[in-house]
């Protein structure tokens, strides 16, 4: 392994910098590589010449162990990777370069892109997870998720004065694509008393209900966490569709609060946390995490083993088939500890006991 490539692509999230200066480090100092950062995930592949650049340490000689983002760029836009041609293009792009191998960062998505390119143009990949959704089966932890559940928890305690002073129901709607890992987490941290998730059905009778109660004991403002694939009470989804034609989850505070003011006297606000939870300096957890994932990736490529994604598992880094970590969606399950601590804290989670 003389020359290896790495690339951030799909939705960003704090950490990513830190990776990839781990990356470098452990390519430079351990084995002597030379590391190439790939612009904007693939699409670096696909210009030409080809968009990347050569890392150095002073690449990392400034702030970007801390700051959020990444600053090699990325995409999420599906479109990029799915012609014949671009894929020919991102082939061609590697070869061009003359790499021996190319670690990837991404969630679930992208690995599966880049796998099915590895396949056809025998390239030598390795994977690092990364996502705030947290729904990589087969890591317990993905780069990211520490740091918007950390936004999350500021948001809600923050949110909580404000809640006391108006005598409202704050309504704090968070990211987290079809998984409820952010709303779970930032719940449980922030004292939330409802959390309402896309893998638990709940009611407004419910919702009302631990309203009701509360009132009781004379507490008039709450903090309720919605995830942003929670459906309306019908099974619709609550979908945002930009100009552009591209349809993102988003909407479903407003649906919750529209409907608890129109069955209660309660007044209702919502924030939508949006991509603040994406654009935040990484947490330390994140950047150890990161660090840590760097280190064992290259070594992976080091000792050819390909078609690997690194994961944490039991306080370890392992590594498992990029295959067994796409094919298994990781969901908020009932029988996960979590759930059990946001009931016992007396929290609705929906219709469960
Ligand atoms: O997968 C990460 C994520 O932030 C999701 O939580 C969210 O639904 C989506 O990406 C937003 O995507 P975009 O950045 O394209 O708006």
């Amino acid at each position: 392994m003389k020359k290896i490539g790495i690339l951030t692509s799909g939705g960003d999230c704090g950490g990513l910098n830190a990776a990839i200066r781990s990356i470098f480090f452990r390519a430079k100092n351990k084995y002597n590589m030379t590391v190439f950062g790939i612009k904007n995930g693939t699409t670096g592949f696909l210009q030409r010449p080809l968009d990347y650049v050569e890392l150095t340490r002073e690449t990392f000689s400034g702030y970007l162990l801390k700051q959020g983002g990444t600053f090699l760029g990325t995409t999420n836009k599906a479109s990029t990777n799915n012609s014949i041609d671009q894929t020919q293009m991102i082939i061609e792009g590697y070869r061009q370069l003359q790499l021996d191998g190319l670690i990837i960062i991404g969630g679930d998505g992208s690995m599966q892109i880049l796998q099915n390119l590895a396949k056809k143009g025998n390239l030598n990949i390795v994977a690092i997870p990364k996502t705030i959704d947290n729904d990589v089966g087969a890591t317990d932890s993905s780069i990211g998720f520490d740091t918007a559940v950390q936004v999350a928890t500021q948001a809600l305690d923050n949110l909580h004065s404000t809640a006391v002073s108006h005598s409202r129901s704050m309504i704090l709607e968070v990211m987290g694509r079809d998984a409820g890992h952010i709303a779970l987490s930032s719940g449980i941290a922030g004292g939330a008393d409802i959390i309402l998730l896309p893998e638990i059905k709940y009611s407004f009778k419910g919702i009302i209900n631990k309203l009701n109660e509360m009132k009781k004991i004379n507490l008039k403002h709450s903090l309720i966490v919605v995830a942003e694939a929670v459906k309306k009470e019908n099974g619709q989804k609550v979908i945002h569709e930009y100009k552009d034609g591209q349809k993102r989850l988003g909407g479903i505070g407003e649906y919750i609060a529209n409907e608890i003011m129109s069955k209660t006297d309660i007044e209702c606000r919502v924030t939508a946390l949006g991509h603040v939870q994406r654009g935040a300096p990484p947490t330390h957890n994140d950047r150890i995490l990161a660090s840590a994932f760097g280190v064992y990736a290259v070594d992976l490529l080091q000792q050819k083993k390909f078609d690997r994604m690194v994961a944490w598992k039991d306080r370890k880094v392992v590594d498992v088939p990029i295959a067994n970590a796409i094919s298994t969606y990781k969901n908020v399950e009932r029988s996960d500890a979590l759930v059990e601590t946001a009931l016992s804290l007396g929290m609705y989670i929906g219709d469960i006991n």
